[in-house]
């Protein structure tokens, strides 16, 4: 079982330098979807090498895809649908892949697809998602644990849907369906995250027809194909935000570069609260520490361009070093406070009532055997572990390979004390025993 170590300073090692943001992977999963709406290549360029791509390009080579991967270019190719069917056991893998869902109804009139089932964070439902392509004609049935979809004779018609909570999932399988829909089909009250946004700027080079790009209210007009394209995938927000913070944490300057501080509307403001100066350059900014103490501030997550929830962790992180007290109150998910036991255990002062923690900043964090419970807060404690004394130990560290791509050489580089190692169970030291090697 992979772990990483963590070599931690009080007070902590400023990490300075600079780290290149990778392409975003909550728009690199829609767009590797959206290459099943059509015949032709879809070529992806910025592409993360990430465990969730990897698991993807698995299914929708199952669907009938071809995909070359090199130098963080990605190449899909989907002649025909072999397969309608999404199978549990890829699927489960990773939520993201009911994305499927959308793009093999609308090319192809039917869909199986098993339902993601919920993660760590919370039950994570479809329902948004079904209740829009109801709503365009198709006939959904769950059955044994798979939605079984199948368009009208017609195929998919457009039709006016109206989200009654804003859903990214829910409106990237639409949008992508309703571009080979007939008709016009009117998006009302969807998210517009900046990897929407990306998705929909994809799907125009493709050929497809959609306006209010940017805004809640999408109008896609249905075309009879779409043609493939070259895109270059949007900078992560969630890996700038993250590294930006890490800066602040340890008292550092880092300039991120390929990316953007206007992904991050709310989060800026925010970020620079707490005393951390973001200073625009050419093709990033630099987030250079408060000179003075970390300053508390409440966050509240909400949808774009609110504070974004994949950043709400790494903000709890920060202030569990601030000089107050700060609330964090997190709106999108049910569950996502998992990361508190494992900051309390590094010496964090942290209490939850419902959906809102109060963080009292503390002098010293300290070292400990930490376990990553999700994606986000994997990261969180990586940094939180950077400005402990002593080494700290993570594990189930898949959850980072998820989302972050190169972490370890990415923090290295601006000086973090940080390595990967294997541990061997005892099962494994008995197979030494026995066999004299692992
Ligand atoms: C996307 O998940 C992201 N994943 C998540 O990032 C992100 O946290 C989330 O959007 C919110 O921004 C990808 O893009 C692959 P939602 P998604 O549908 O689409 C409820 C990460 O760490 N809901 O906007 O699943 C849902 O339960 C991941 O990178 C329904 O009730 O999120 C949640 O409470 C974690 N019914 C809320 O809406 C539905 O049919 C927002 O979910 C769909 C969603």
């Amino acid at each position: 079982m992979d772990k990483i170590r963590i070599k931690g300073h009080f007070p902590a090692h400023p990490l300075k330098g600079k780290i290149r943001i990778s392409g975003a992977k909550n728009a690199t999963l829609p767009l590797m979807a959206a290459s099943l709406l059509t015949n032709q290549p879809l070529k992806l360029t910025n592409c993360p090498r990430l465990a969730d791509v990897f698991t993807l390009i698995e299914l929708l080579k199952h669907h009938g895809a071809t995909s070359t991967f090199n130098n963080n270019i990605i190449t899909l190719h989907t002649p025909s649908i072999i397969d309608i069917c999404a199978p549990y056991e890829l699927v489960r893998k990773m939520r993201a892949s009911v994305l499927v869902l959308g793009p093999i109804l609308a090319r192809v009139g039917k869909a199986e697809i098993s339902l993601p089932g919920g993660c760590s964070i919370g039950a994570r439902p479809v329902d948004l998602h079904l209740m829009a392509f109801e709503k365009m004609g198709a006939k959904i049935e769950i059955k044994q644990g798979y939605i079984h979809a199948t368009a009208p004779d017609g195929g998919l018609q457009g039709a006016e849907i109206t989200f009654p909570t804003v859903s990214v999932g829910a409106t990237e399988n639409v949008l992508m369906a309703a571009t080979l829909a007939k008709g016009i089909t009117t998006l009302n009250n969807a998210s517009f995250e900046p990897e929407i946004t990306d998705l929909a700027h994809c799907l125009v080079k493709m050929g497809a027809k959609i306006h209010g790009i940017g805004t809640s209210t999408l109008k896609i007009t249905g075309v009879h194909h779409l043609s493939g394209a070259i895109h270059a995938i949007v900078p992560d927000r969630i890996e700038t935000g993250s590294y930006a913070i890490a800066a602040a944490l340890t008292g550092g300057e880092i300039e991120l570069t390929h990316t953007s501080l206007d992904l991050l509307p709310t989060f800026k403001e925010a970020l620079e609260a707490t005393g951390t100066t973001l200073t625009p350059t050419k093709n990033g900014f630099i987030a250079k520490a408060p000179n003075g103490p970390i300053l508390p501030v409440d966050i509240t997550t909400e949808p774009y361009p609110g504070y974004p929830t994949d950043l709400q962790a790494q903000f709890m992180a920060l202030m569990t070093r601030s000089n107050g007290v700060a609330k964090i109150t997190e709106t999108i998910f049910e569950n996502r406070f998992m990361h508190i036991p494992e900051l309390v255990r590094m010496n964090a002062k942290i209490t939850q009532s419902g959906r809102t923690a109060t963080v009292t900043g503390v002098e010293k964090l300290t070292a400990a055997e930490v376990m990553a419970t999700d994606l986000r807060a994997s990261v969180s404690m990586v940094m939180v572990a950077l400005t402990a004394e002593g080494d700290s130990h993570l594990s189930r560290i898949y959850h980072l390979d998820r989302g972050y791509e190169d972490i370890e050489n990415k923090l290295k580089g601006v000086g973090g004390d940080i390595e990967r190692y294997k541990e061997y169970s005892s099962k494994d030291k008995e197979k030494v025993s026995i066999n004299g090697f692992l």
